[in-house]
């Protein structure tokens, strides 16, 4: 049993069952032991990809709609570029990249890592060594200075924990982690009162279960308030659902394939999609606007990823050549990441659609 294992099942036997958001917590994030803080997961060796480790394209658009909205701010003097959850620092590397083309923009910029995992801090300060803008880590978006800001966040909201709530003889109990001889198994927690699961879900079927997720809405309320207060936007990437559903999205990734989310604690990246429509009444009501959601697919697309395809086509072997064609498609496609990954973004209410979001509110 390790470590972690063995400390949950201790803090189970002394205090009771845990809710699956204090699980999650524990795993993803213990200062020891968690997932995040021991390893780098990411890539082919890891246990799973995203986005801008599968193609430099989508740091480099990325990196066009940030140039484009600090144009569009009226290009300030200095403008914090922020990254949150950077995990390698692939994605800023190439957003960096793409802005070196903006002219200006290079001047302005302060450049903000915000990351809780010393390990991928130091894969983001190597990916980053070479850069010419400021960089600077922190471990919370409160010690990033006041001024304009630019936000990026790829997969960060779907890291955080979630809490679920399970319908059982006609009452909705919270879900929990407990223990069944030596086996983590999961269980009913205490009665909520119904006011906790939104109206239509209230007669719901036993077994149903519903999500919600108040870490997730203080870090949104956090980057909502900060583009409200300080001018700029916010583009954020994860995968989800835009309507409020029903039913368990909390997966458990280990080498690429799904694995128990009650086992090996700390070993596998436990994940949950992101509730867009939750996100977005969070954000609002800390006095941003907030754009779309859109599909990544979508994104992609208006910010130009055929003409930046084309162009990376023309320099490249038959092998690169392949390379670039089965990225996008996997970027961009309704059946892969195109159509699961959504994006919106946040802006302060006066503001012009920021890029790609013209034609949406
Ligand atoms: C799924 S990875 C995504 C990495 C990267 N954005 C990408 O697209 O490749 C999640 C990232 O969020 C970071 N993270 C998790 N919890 C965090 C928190 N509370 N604050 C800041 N970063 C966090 C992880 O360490 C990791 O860098």
């Amino acid at each position: 049993m390790s470590q972690l294992a063995a400390q949950l099942r201790a803090r189970i036997e002394t205090e009771g069952p845990i809710s699956v958001e204090a699980w999650m917590n524990a795993c993803l994030a213990d200062p020891d032991h968690g997932y995040y803080m021991t390893r780098d997961p990411l890539g082919r060796a890891g246990d799973f990809t995203t986005a801008p480790e599968i193609s430099q394209m989508f740091g480099e658009l990325l990196g066009l709609w940030a140039g484009v909205v600090w144009q569009q701010i009226g290009g300030p003097s200095k403008v914090h570029l922020i990254e949150i959850g950077p995990g390698r620092g692939t994605l800023m590397k190439d957003t960096l990249r793409a802005l070196r083309g903006v002219p200006g923009v290079m001047d302005a910029l302060d450049v903000h890592m915000v990351e809780t995992s010393p390990t991928l801090t130091k894969a983001q300060q190597n990916s980053l060594k070479d850069t010419p803008c400021n960089v600077t880590w922190h471990t919370d978006l409160a010690t990033v200075p006041q001024g304009p800001v630019i936000f990026l966040a790829n997969e960060f909201l779907d890291a955080l924990p979630i809490r679920q709530y399970i319908r059982s003889d006609g009452g909705w109990y919270e879900r929990v982690v407990t223990l069944s001889g030596d086996q983590f198994v999961f269980g009913l927690g205490e009665r909520v009162d119904d006011s906790v699961i939104p109206e239509k879900f209230r007669a719901a079927s036993d077994g149903s279960i519903y999500e919600d997720a108040p870490i997730v809405q203080v870090a949104v309320q956090n980057i909502a308030h900060r583009v409200a207060s300080d001018g700029g936007a916010a583009l954020i990437v994860d995968y989800g659902y835009a309507e409020n559903v029903l039913g368990e999205t909390l997966q458990a990734l280990s080498k690429h394939a799904y694995a128990d989310p009650l086992d090996c604690p700390g070993e596998n990246d436990l994940t949950a999609h992101v509730n867009f429509a939750d996100v977005k009444v969070g954000a609002e009501a800390a006095g941003a606007r907030v754009w779309g959601p859109i599909e990544q697919g979508t994104l992609l697309e208006r910010l130009g990823i055929a003409a930046r395809a084309a162009s990376l086509l023309a320099n490249a072997t038959k092998d690169q050549a392949q390379d670039i064609a089965t990225a996008r498609r996997r970027l961009v496609d309704h059946d892969a990441m195109g159509r699961l990954f959504k994006v919106i973004a946040l802006t302060p209410l006066e503001s012009a659609a920021p890029p790609a979001f013209e034609t949406v509110r």
